[in-house]
Formats: structure tokens, sequence, C-alpha cells
């Protein structure tokens, strides 16, 4: 092993080739234990790949081209018409094999700082269910005890997590006793991170020994799943299906069959489930035809004359929004990240608040955007995908993340709308709802996705269980 005098060595003069030796600027003054850590902060970063970016995206902001021809992306309904009848009910029953198989696992990007929540600690641990206030990684982990229960196989569940948060989020699952389900079948792998750069190119320190870095963006998933093993353990055990999602999404369907099912039939490579936008600037990614191939362009890069079109009938042209729920091949992935493979998903260049030391080692909180973030997409593999199939589900049934402490996309929204699901599942299975004078539901209601995963589901459930009634003002657990 090398020592730290000849790591040293060797980084001072890497440093000096790439202009960055401000790095060791206080390594006269720290102890060997911060040495060494900062070092390995500095071996974590790929610095021929930085120093391109550095004159691409920092120094300048990189120029987002928007084609001239942008279409509307072929989809698929949330509730076929007759003509399309038939295909569903073949995939279904095809996702419904693959699952009894074993082929399909489930994957969770949870690598993100969770900033805009303002919640210490890693989001899936938040509580949002409105009876139990049961965690977000509480949720998901019982959507897959739902599976068991319905389609007799447990999907194994990827998690991804980053330096920031990973050892919170093992030692969360441990303490919670992975929620009902066997250690070894969650599997965490950390991202790769990224530095954060000062506008001329210098990469930040966040302390004196230590770089600001900073997890890569769900995009780096695709790599972190080779590079960490996920990929090889999935081949081991039979999985060729990847179920994605956000941690920040509680409706989510963890595992879908219809979705898996269209996938699989239609030979999909990545495929993404879309909902209508609530309003033409809705923040929500828009999936697109752009030269031919299914595209997601952010909303803060679609043109206005583009999110404001209308078709003839008077809807919106561009409407399908991306809710972050796709399902990926294992071997698309694997080809991406093949090595030797020359596929590079686009960076994409952010301004950021990011705590910086100054020239006298203090650490200053800056009050406005002081440096460049780098991340990566992961939809930014859809246009590289063979065949992708984007699919329309309901809002209401499928997507209400938790983003912001407050208004839109918060904790209240999100609880209030699963109390609405709830409702409506429950009178489509013929149980009254009582509703106060503003339409909703008068008590808080909950079903565990472990008691059922759909309208279908729970009336089969209920079936088996003396009436139940909703009284108002108390709340329903189903669990
Ligand atoms: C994202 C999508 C947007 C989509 C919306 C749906 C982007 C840029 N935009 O917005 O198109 O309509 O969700 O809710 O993604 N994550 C990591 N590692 C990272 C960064 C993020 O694992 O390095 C994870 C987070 O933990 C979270 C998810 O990715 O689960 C989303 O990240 P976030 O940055 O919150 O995306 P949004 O801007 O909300």
């Amino acid at each position: 092993m090398a020592t730290l005098s000849d790591r040293y060595a060797d980084w001072t003069q890497k440093l000096s080739r790439h202009h960055q030796t401000h790095l060791l600027r206080f390594w006269t003054e720290l102890t060997d234990g911060e040495r060494a850590q900062l070092l390995d902060d500095l071996d974590q970063v790929d610095f021929e790949l930085c120093a391109s970016l550095i004159e691409t995206h920092v120094r300048q902001r990189p120029t987002v081209h928007i084609p001239e021809h942008i279409e509307p992306p072929p989809s698929y309904p949330a509730e076929p018409g007759p003509d399309r009848a038939d295909l569903y009910n073949r995939a279904r029953r095809t996702g419904e094999e693959a699952l009894r198989a074993g082929r399909v696992a489930a994957f969770t990007v949870a690598g993100g700082q969770g900033t805009r929540l303002g919640f210490d600690g890693p989001k899936g641990a938040f509580s949002i269910s409105p009876v139990r206030n049961a965690t977000l990684f509480q949720l998901f982990a019982e959507g897959l005890l739902g599976v068991e229960r319905r389609y007799g196989r447990r999907p194994r569940w990827y998690i991804m997590t980053s330096p920031v948060n990973h050892a919170q989020t093992t030692a969360f699952f441990a303490d919670h006793r992975y929620f009902g389900l066997r250690a070894d079948e969650v599997v965490f792998f950390q991202q790769g991170q990224m530095p954060a750069f000062l506008p001329d190119g210098r990469m930040a320190l966040a302390e004196r020994h230590r770089l600001a870095l900073s997890p890569d963006g769900h995009g780096g998933s695709l790599r972190a799943l080779r590079e960490r093993g996920a990929l090889d353990d999935m081949r081991a055990h039979g999985i060729d299906t990847i179920s994605y999602f956000q941690v920040d999404n509680p409706l989510v369907r963890t595992i879908d069959p219809l979705f898996i099912g269209l996938h699989l039939l239609t030979g999909s490579e990545m495929s993404s489930k879309a909902v209508t936008k609530a309003f033409d600037t809705e923040k929500v990614g828009n999936f697109c035809l752009v030269d031919g191939r299914v595209t997601v362009i952010e909303y803060s890069d679609l043109p206005e004359s583009l999110a404001t079109a209308r078709n003839a009938d008077g809807s919106r042209r561009f409407d399908a929004g991306s809710i972050a729920i796709h399902v990926l091949s294992r071997s698309f992935v694997e080809r991406l990240t093949a090595p030797g493979a020359r596929v590079q998903l686009p960076w994409h260049r952010a301004e950021k608040k990011v705590p910086t030391v100054d020239d006298a080692g203090r650490v200053a909180e800056p009050t406005a955007p002081n440096a460049v973030k780098l991340e990566l997409f992961v939809f930014d593999a859809i246009p590289l995908a063979e065949r992708p199939l984007v699919l329309f589900t309901r809002r209401e049934e499928e997507f209400s993340p938790v983003k912001n402490a407050e208004g839109v996309d918060s904790p209240a929204t999100t609880r209030r709308d699963l109390v609405r699901r709830a409702a409506r599942w429950l009178e489509a299975c013929g149980v009254p709802v009582p509703r106060g004078v503003d339409g909703e539901p008068a008590a808080p209601l909950e079903i565990s996705p472990a008691f059922a995963l759909d309208v279908e589901d729970l009336r089969a459930r209920l079936a088996t269980m003396p009436p139940l009634k909703v009284e108002p003002g108390r709340p329903l657990l189903l669990a």
C-alpha cells in the first residue's frame, strides 16, 4: 500500500497537470487522518473527465440544443380502447408470469439529498402514510410483500444510496428489521460522486480536508448498477427486468404487471410511465419525439411555444409528463455500461449554493449560488433504447411525490392523495365513504400495499372479511 507521502507526491503532480493544486493548500495544517481523507476524496474523481467538462460545462454554459422538429411521442393509453384490450390482457398475463418466475426486481433511486424537503435524513425515512405515519421505505417494502402475496414470489429490491446517506439508510433498514423482508433480499449500493466547481473551473473544497463532492444524479445509477455489482447479482438471481422508481412517490406501484408485460411483449429496452400534465408549465419532464427518438425534455428546457401548443381540438399538444417510473431491461443497462461502450449520457449543469472554505480555511455559507454541479439524468437513456414505450397512467392512482416542505408536492398533498385514493378504492368496492362539505373523505384512510395493490385486489380481500364501515373522524387502516 502506498504511503501517505507517496500518494501526496503523486497527487501534487497530477493536480498540477489539472490546475487544481489549490486543493492541497492546507496540507501542512492537516492531521494525517485528514490528509488521508482528502486523498481518498481525490481518488474518487475522474480528473480526465472533469478536465473536459470544466471547458464545456463549467467555464461556460453548454448550449442546450432544442431541435426544430419536436413531435409528441407515440404512447399507450391508461385504459385500452377495443383495439388494444387484447394486448393489455396479454401484457398483464405476461407481466404476472415474469413476476412468478422471479425475473423482475424493484429498483429505487434514493441517493438524492432531499434539500427541498428540509428533512434531516434519507428521504425514504420520511413518515408519510395518513394513519400509521409509515415511512416511504416501509410503504415500498409493503408493496413488495403485496406482490408476494398476490403472485407467490417476492421480488429482490435494489436501493441506490450515495455517500451522503448510505450509512443512515442501511442502519434505518436494520433498525426496522427490513420491514418484513429478508436482509439478503435488499441490496444497497452507492452511486458515484462529482465535485462541485467554482465558476473559474477550480474544484471547490467543502472543508480544508474535504472536496465538495455530491451525488452524480440518478443517471449515475446505470454505471453504479454495473460497477457496484448489482447487474451481476441480478444475473445470478435470474432477473432480467428492472422496475425503477424514485424514493419520493409513495403512490407508485412498485411493480406493475401490465407495465412489465407491455415492456416485454413489445421488446422495449426502456419503458416509461406518463401522466397527463396538470398545466402547461408543470415542473415535470416532457415526453417528446425528437428526430424519431423518444426523449424527455425537462420543463426548464421546453420552449414556451411548445409547452403551450394546442392540437386542433384544443387539447394540449405536449401532454405527457414524466413521473420517473421506468422499466429497464437488464441487457440494456449492460449494453450501455459495457467496458468500451461509447455511450455517455449528457451532463446537466446546475448553479447551486455550496459551502466552501475561504483562504483562511473557514467554511463560508453562500447566500447565492456560487458553484456549478453536474448531474446525469436517467431519462437521457431513453433515446438510446430500442423500441422505448410510454404508457399513460392516472395521476390520482400513481403519482403524488413529496418534494417540498409546503405547498405543491408536499407531505400535506401526498397524504391527501393517499387518503383520496383509498376512498376511491373503497367506494369502488361498495364501501360508502362519508365526505365533508368540501367533498374530501371525512376520516383518515390508509390501505397498506401489503393488504391490497389495487381495487381488484381490495375487492377480493374485503370479500373474506365482515362488512366494513367507515365512520366520520375515525381513522381506518387496512394493513
Ligand atoms: C424529477 C425529474 C422530472 C420528473 C419528476 C417526477 C429530474 C431532473 N427530473 O424531478 O423529470 O418529472 O422527478 O417526480 O430528475 N436521486 C439520486 N441520486 C442523485 C440525484 C437524485 O438517487 O444524484 C434520486 C432522488 O433520491 C430522488 C430522484 O432521484 O428519488 C429524483 O431526484 P430529484 O432531484 O428530486 O428530481 P426532481 O427535480 O424532483
